[in-house]
């Protein structure tokens, strides 16, 4: 049995358009086996089973998260400018930056956005309702974390559209091979943010509001305050980790309520399971299939030889349908329980922005259901198509019927 699983093929391609449509049979070969060593492009290791994930999650002692410089990520990461970002770097730098941001981004803060996102949810899905028709992405998915993360940060609702449209632009340039140069529409939007949020960021300054922007401005850690480029950075990151990941989740979400009637029956007639919903959509079907890390020296995993700094994928989509871990792993039942999926990391980089996600995903799939009893795929069949990202991994368009 052990030399079968030694000798599975492994296919790992996410430049390949069928494999993103569905990577799970491709990981499970991965995860009956130690870390796989490949080539594509550069020498990388895959890590596909959950204590593999976990153990290296929790190990920033022996894993970076600092990737090594080459020409290529450098003009991948310039939107972010010189500064260092909190889920790129390593302690000490990563213990202070995010003590400072976590100074402004507060569980009160979140918390008290819960009446704000319910509005917004309505109000979407009012409009769905008067059209009769719900595609997912357009209708809700795609809005409805934008207009949370911009009105978090203060920004207009006019430039709503500017700003989703240069997160997807930047969020689809993970997909561009190294090696090949970065199109000119990508530099312009890294420019446009970045131009954007220097201008928000002085206007708070000047004027400042309850908004996020302005409480990091002020976050202050003894003498200690996050620089003009610690701040630009931080706030493309949320940008970027807050915007699409929970647009992923919301229609991931949904797909796989569609696709399970009696789950979908079951959680319209008992929304009180709605928070452990969420938590098996999020490990089912996971927004952000892998994370990335760099060992600091050669290390050994189930005797595996890692060598210093190649690139470590530690696919938590994968990790996520491990059976060591969880039982018929390949279904979706919203009442699992435990549910102890990596979909937010562990460790010291664990999301921070978790239980904002936790409570949009909530309130926007409780809202489509009271709005759509009779919600259920227009067509089972019909084949989906994924946007451009593997690390990302979400739906162009998912339409729905509703009576
Ligand atoms: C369903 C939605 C989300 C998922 C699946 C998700 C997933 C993740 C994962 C896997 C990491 C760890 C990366 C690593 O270890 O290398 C992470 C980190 C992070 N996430 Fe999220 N995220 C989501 C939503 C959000 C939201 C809404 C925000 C903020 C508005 C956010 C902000 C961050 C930040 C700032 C980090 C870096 C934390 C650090 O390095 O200390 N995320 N997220």
């Amino acid at each position: 049995m052990a030399a079968a699983i030694e000798n599975e093929p492994i296919y790992f391609n996410p430049w390949d358009e069928a494999y993103r449509a569905n990577p799970y049979p491709y990981y499970a070969p991965l995860y009956r086996r130690p870390p796989h060593l490949m080539n594509l492009f550069i020498p990388m290791a895959l890590v596909a089973r959950h204590a593999d994930c976990a153990a290296i999650l929790r190990d920033y002692e022996n894993f970076s998260s600092v990737p090594p410089m080459s020409p290529f990520l450098e003009q991948r990461l310039a939107v972010f400018g010189t500064a260092p970002r909190v889920v790129f770097s390593d302690p000490p730098v990563h213990t202070r930056l995010r003590k400072l941001v976590s100074k402004a981004f507060t569980p009160r803060r979140i918390r008290d956005l819960e009446p704000r996102i319910r509005e917004i949810a309505a109000s979407l899905m009012a409009k769905a309702k008067a059209n009769g028709k719900f595609e997912v992405m357009a209708d809700l998915a795609n809005p409805l974390p934008v207009m949370v993360i911009s009105e978090m940060l203060g920004i207009e609702a006019r430039d709503y559209e500017n700003f989703k449209h240069w997160s997807d632009v930047v969020v689809e340039s993970d997909m561009i091979p190294p090696g090949v140069p970065l199109p000119d529409r990508v530099k312009e939007s890294f420019g446009a943010l970045r131009a954007f949020f220097i201008e928000e960021i002085e206007r708070r300054r000047r004027e400042p509001g309850d908004d996020l922007v302005s409480a990091m401005v002020s976050a202050r850690d003894d003498a200690d305050a996050l620089t003009e480029e610690e701040l630009i950075a931080f706030v493309v990151l949320l940008l970027m980790a807050g915007n699409e990941t929970t647009t992923n989740l919301i229609g991931n979400g949904m797909l796989a309520l569609g696709r399970n009637p009696d789950q979908l029956e079951l959680l319209r007639t008992h929304p009180e399971l709605t928070p452990r919903a969420i938590e098996e959509m999020l490990r089912y079907d996971c927004p952000v299939q892998s994370a990335a890390r760099y060992p600091k020296h050669d290390v050994v995993i189930d005797g595996v030889e890692i060598k210093v700094n190649t690139p470590t994928f530690i696919i938590v989509a994968a990790a996520n349908r491990d059976p060591e871990k969880f039982d018929h792993p390949e279904r979706f039942e919203i009442t699992r329980d435990p549910n102890e999926h990596l979909a937010f990391g562990d460790g010291i980089h664990f999301c921070l922005g978790a239980s904002l996600a936790r409570m949009e995903g909530a309130i926007a799939i409780s809202t489509t259901l009271q709005t759509f009893p009779r919600l259920k795929l227009s067509n089972p069949d019909a084949p989906l198509t994924y946007k451009g990202s593997y690390f990302l991994r979400g739906l162009s368009s998912l339409t729905m019927a509703v009576d």
